[in-house]
């Protein structure tokens, strides 16, 4: 006689365990496991099914039939994207000149921390499909319709170029249960279907708590198989949390075509889109908005740091490439008294190993001594400095903190520094330059190279980072 197998399944992930634990060693939820009867023969018709198709077994008028490339082409050219007319959230959605936004039938997810605005910025993005006639439902789990209604009057209040929300297909429903959202969505025809969040929206049949994996899970892979059939494009809002607890968008990335992260530090009032993954554009981009008491405004280019007569030790600005944008980032560099083989550095904003390594140069090529000095260093105002070309920013912010000297007024700095203490070169270059002329910056520190005069900018070339410490006074 057989053995007889017996099998426990997770209630909150679904994953099978030869036997009872307390806690189930996938996702760790406490007394999750119940014993489900095991029945070996399904396992065998599912490879049964599987090589019969192969050989031919299955009926072939209802499978689809695989098609032309050069029959497609057609196809792409006619797609129109839903553009929100928001351009730092198009852009980041992609496409190309003419033709940016969401696309119809993809399935986008847009993540971020609790209280970052994700709620604020679809409604604002739904306000937008819907004046420019795209049909949108708007589903929201955690508010009331009557809730978002005043949030969307708000927000409305606060733009007055828009035109109001009375005429717009904007339908709002406030509902947990998946069966019925699809059910209202199949009703309304929209082209957009938000669901903000996904966490809170539960399937019933689903043997698991609303939140747990499986409900994530299923729920998500439904609506994005309903944007796949239907050819609504839906959007889901996830909230992540700082200990990236296990239930937040990562499990969904995989599923959805478009992935935004949506952050920014909740004590400044600038908040960063950005795309992490996008199956119809480049992740290159990233789109500016600030928080205001009206709402999210956009950030037009040109809305960095201005250049300012005062001049402040410890701190350097770099024009900074994201995608097709230029940011002027103010870097900031502190240094205190610390102890000699436990002193601190903290980078905010900024790669830590970059500024361990620009630490060492110092060290190495410009004499600083920095072994006992506690060195804090920032990007200001939220954004995220990663590029190469801030290094020599970061190198004067901290050289200039130590020495307690400053650059002169109106003076910016692009340039990677080398282990061997040269300054080299960096890409894009004119697009720095004039994004510091429109700011008003007078002098730019810059790599050797050949420049293109600009009126009203005058280049300093630096060679290596000794070279770049003399303009500190
Ligand atoms: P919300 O969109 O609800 O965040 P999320 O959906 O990501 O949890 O908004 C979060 C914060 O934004 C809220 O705490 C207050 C602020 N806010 C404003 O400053 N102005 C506004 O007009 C709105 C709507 C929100
Ligand atoms: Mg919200």
């Amino acid at each position: 006689m057989p053995k007889v197998r017996r099998v426990f399944l997770c209630r909150s992930c679904r994953s099978a365990q030869s036997r009872w634990v307390g806690k189930c060693p996938d996702c760790g939820t406490w007394d999750a496991l119940e014993e489900a009867p095991f029945d070996p023969a399904s396992e065998d018709d599912t490879h049964k099914g599987l090589a019969a198709a192969i050989a031919g077994d299955v009926p072939d008028a209802t499978s689809p039939r695989a098609a032309l490339l050069a029959d497609l082409r057609g196809e792409a050219d006619t797609l129109r994207r839903l553009p929100t007319g928001i351009h730092e959230l198009d852009r980041v959605l992609g496409g190309s000149a003419g033709n940016v936004g969401l696309v119809p039938g993809s399935a986008v997810l847009i993540g971020g921390e609790p209280g970052i605005g994700k709620s604020t910025l679809m409604l604002h993005a739904a306000c937008a499909w819907a004046a420019g006639g795209a049909g949108v439902l708007y589903v929201s789990s955690e508010e009331s319709a009557k809730q978002i209604a005043l949030r969307a009057q708000r927000l409305q209040a606060g733009d007055a170029a828009r035109p109001s929300t009375a005429a717009f297909p904007l339908h709002v429903l406030a509902d947990t249960n998946l069966a019925r959202i699809i059910e209202q969505a199949r009703r309304i025809g929209p082209k957009v279907l938000i669901l903000d969040s996904i966490q809170m929206i539960y399937k019933p049949d689903v043997p698991a708590g609303p939140g747990s994996v499986t409900q994530l899970r299923r729920c998500a892979a439904e609506l994005v198989y309903l944007a796949k059939a239907s050819g609504v494009a839906v959007v889901l809002v996830g909230h992540v949390t700082k200990d990236g607890q296990l239930a937040g968008p990562r499990l969904l990335e995989h599923l959805v075509d478009t992935v935004l992260t949506f952050d920014g530090d909740r004590h400044h009032a600038h908040r960063i889109v950005r795309a992490v993954k996008n199956r119809f554009g480049t992740t290159q981009e990233l789109g500016l908005f600030e928080m205001t008491s009206s709402g999210l405004r956009p950030l037009p280019e040109g809305a960095g740091p201005a250049a300012t007569d005062t001049a402040r030790p410890g701190s350097a600005l770099a024009p900074i490439i994201s995608g097709t944008r230029c940011l002027m980032v103010e870097v900031q560099a502190l240094t205190a008294t610390g102890f000699l083989g436990a002193a601190k550095r903290k980078a905010s904003g900024l790669d830590p190993n970059r500024l361990a390594m620009i630490i060492a140069v110092l060290e190495q090529h410009a004499g600083l001594r920095l072994a006992d000095r506690d060195i804090f260093a920032s990007s200001v105002g939220g954004v995220r400095m990663v590029e190469p070309a801030g290094d020599l920013a970061l190198l004067l912010a901290i050289a200039g903190a130590h020495y307690k000297r400053s650059l002169p007024p109106r003076t910016a700095c692009a340039g990677e520094v080398g282990l061997g203490g040269e300054v080299r070169p960096v890409p894009a270059i004119e697009q720095r330059v004039r994004e510091a002329a429109r700011l008003g910056y007078a002098r730019l520190l810059l790599p050797p190279g050949k420049y293109a005069p600009v009126p009203g900018v005058a280049f300093e070339i630096v060679r290596t980072v000794d070279h770049a410490l003399q303009h500190l006074s």
